[in-house]
């Protein structure tokens, strides 16, 4: 199974993908992680365990629709059999989603269909909610949006932080991104 994995931020998500496809538990093919921005340390992550890496940069773009056209083509010049958002703070165009139809995963730091967004971790917390966690799902063209694939439960502690709770769900975010990925290229 060969993945594209697409990141916005520090990729430590994408590092235990990485650590599990070196240490032979995983076995997936990454044919390449990409970026919306310019010096994301994903990216480095990527070069430094010698995968190769691109970036789309959003900004050097005239348009949505020319980055949008120009991501798309970039991804699928690498004929992933799936498409993995990492981390990857945008959303895609339905041309992407159509092209990767069933085969976009996202992950997500709450338990969908509670608190999307850029701000899941936040929002819980703001909300009160004393259970929130994370969800890998399928991503169509809605703001972590799609068919849910497996989800972790996380209590919120009282005297967490926003980063205290973060770090921890992301704890569960990795093992269940490469539990997810293990089971699709086993499928
Ligand atoms: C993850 O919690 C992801 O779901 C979210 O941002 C975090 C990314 O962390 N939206 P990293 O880039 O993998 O370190």
């Amino acid at each position: 199974m060969r993945i594209v994995v697409l990141v916005s931020g520090s990729g430590s998500n994408l590092q235990a993908v990485l650590d599990a496809v070196a240490a032979g538990t995983l076995p997936v093919e990454i044919a390449a992680v990409g970026a919306d921005r310019a010096d994301t340390y994903g990216i480095e992550r990527a070069a430094a365990a010698g995968v190769e890496t691109f970036v789309v940069n959003f900004k050097d773009f005239a348009s949505r629709a020319e980055w949008d056209a120009a991501l798309l083509e970039t991804v699928a010049a690498y004929a992933p059999d799936y498409v993995i958002s990492s981390g990857f703070m945008r959303i895609v165009a339905p041309s992407f989603i159509d092209a990767f139809a069933g085969r976009y995963v996202n992950t997500h730091p709450a338990l969908l269909p509670a608190f999307p967004g850029a701000h899941g971790v936040r929002d819980a917390m703001a909300y009160g909610v004393k259970v929130t966690g994370c969800t890998v799902h399928y991503a169509d063209a809605g703001v972590d949006t799609g068919p849910i694939i497996a989800q972790t439960p996380i209590a919120i502690l009282p005297d967490d932080t926003e980063e205290t709770l973060h770090e921890r769900i992301k704890v569960a975010e990795r093992e269940l991104l490469i539990k997810v990925l293990g089971d699709l290229a086993a499928a």
